[in-house]
């Protein structure tokens, strides 16, 4: 089998599938080389074995602790990689992997006192990292909290109840649900009252979140209001949420190529190897323009992080929030990562 794309190199081969809830599973890979990671990284995965679609999963597994490296993934209706990755692939498959990437991880954060919000899936660098201080650091206490939907959603049930049971002494879980809520403090949405009861010696903790990004910007203000230093706060950047969700996008309708109109309200993305323009909405992602005009471009993290959509800008007015993985020559040469290109006027690619 050969590899699909230079970004995955790693081929690895299925174990096993635990089904952990109701819509996520664990896939257990047996990784015929040696493969480095640190506890709360991610890694892309080539979809279908193709090098046109990749998605970033985090490895739910610990270096140096698991037999197995992991990923645990949550089926989206309408998420190929997901349904691809939890109802086609079976025991026995080979999937490619990157190399692992990111920088959320508690590997080389000096600290004792943890503090580790997640919602929903975002529990799974929080496994990795909570099973590895636990084991690497006998100082380490650490305390979690996860919100879920209701009690089925629970992640890693059984693993916390062991770890709770290994650990009675460093590890405190606090499981959030969202249902029923009979406005006790741990039911119901997180808020800034009840994060302040919980842990009130939350100013002492390194403070560590992942979940959807409206759960992790409130995380970050309740944080601050706290008073946690931004120097011990962290949060995971990627995210697999739709870009339909980007405000530029709601009236949106792709124009038809080389038809297009533009007027206040939009900007031409002209694509010099196709000499074709399009007219996409102004403020809009490069990633969101292309995606929406079918043109091809391979985004795995969405957020800045994995370098996967790196395009090349001739020319054009556009800000970026990240160049995280682009080299100084390829800044000079205009590369950007399209995910984190947002367009504020005409902008030509190569
Ligand atoms: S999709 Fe990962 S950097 Fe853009």
């Amino acid at each position: 089998m050969t590899m699909p794309t230079t970004l995955c190199p790693n081929r690895m081969q299925v174990h096993s599938v635990y089904q952990e809830t109701p819509d996520v599973w664990t896939i257990n890979l047996i990784n015929h080389d040696f493969y480095i990671y640190d506890p709360g990284q991610f890694a892309l995965v080539s979809i279908e074995n193709s090098g046109d679609t990749l998605r970033a999963y985090t490895l739910s597994s610990s270096p140096g602790l698991s037999p197995f490296i992991t990923i645990t993934v949550r089926r989206l209706d309408n998420g190929m990689g997901s349904n691809w990755l939890t109802q086609s692939v079976k025991p026995g498959d080979y999937l490619w992997l990157s190399d692992a990437q990111g920088e959320f991880s508690c590997a080389n954060i000096a600290h004792d006192n943890y503090l580790m919000l997640a919602a929903g899936c975002g529990v799974t660098p929080i496994m990795s990292m909570v099973r590895w201080l636990l084991a690497n650091k006998p100082s380490a206490n650490i305390k979690v909290l996860f919100n879920v939907r209701d009690e089925q959603q629970v992640i890693f049930s059984r693993e916390w109840q062991y770890l709770l049971g290994q650990y009675p002494q460093q590890l405190q879980l606090c499981i959030m649900q969202g249902s029923p809520d009979r406005g006790e403090i741990t039911q119901g949405r997180l808020t800034q009252q009840k994060l302040a009861a919980l842990v009130p010696d939350i100013q002492s903790r390194v403070v560590m979140t992942c979940g959807p990004a409206a759960y992790m910007q409130n995380v970050q203000n309740f944080a601050t209001e706290l008073g946690v230093d931004a120097a011990n706060f962290f949060m995971e950047r990627f995210s697999t949420e739709p870009l339909l969700s980007e405000p530029a996008l709601t009236e949106y309708k792709p124009s038809e190529a080389g038809k297009s109109t533009e007027n206040s309200q939009t900007v031409m993305l002209k694509v010099r190897h196709q000499l074709t323009d399009y007219s996409v909405p102004v403020g809009i992602s490069l990633l969101a323009a292309m995606e929406l005009n079918k043109l091809p471009v391979v985004a795995a993290c969405r957020a800045g992080v994995c370098g996967s959509c790196k395009t090349q800008i001739i020319t054009g007015d556009y800000t970026q929030s990240s160049q995280m993985t682009l080299t100084a020559e390829e800044i000079e040469q205009g590369y950007v990562l399209a995910c984190s290109c947002q367009l504020r006027g005409n902008i030509e690619i190569a």
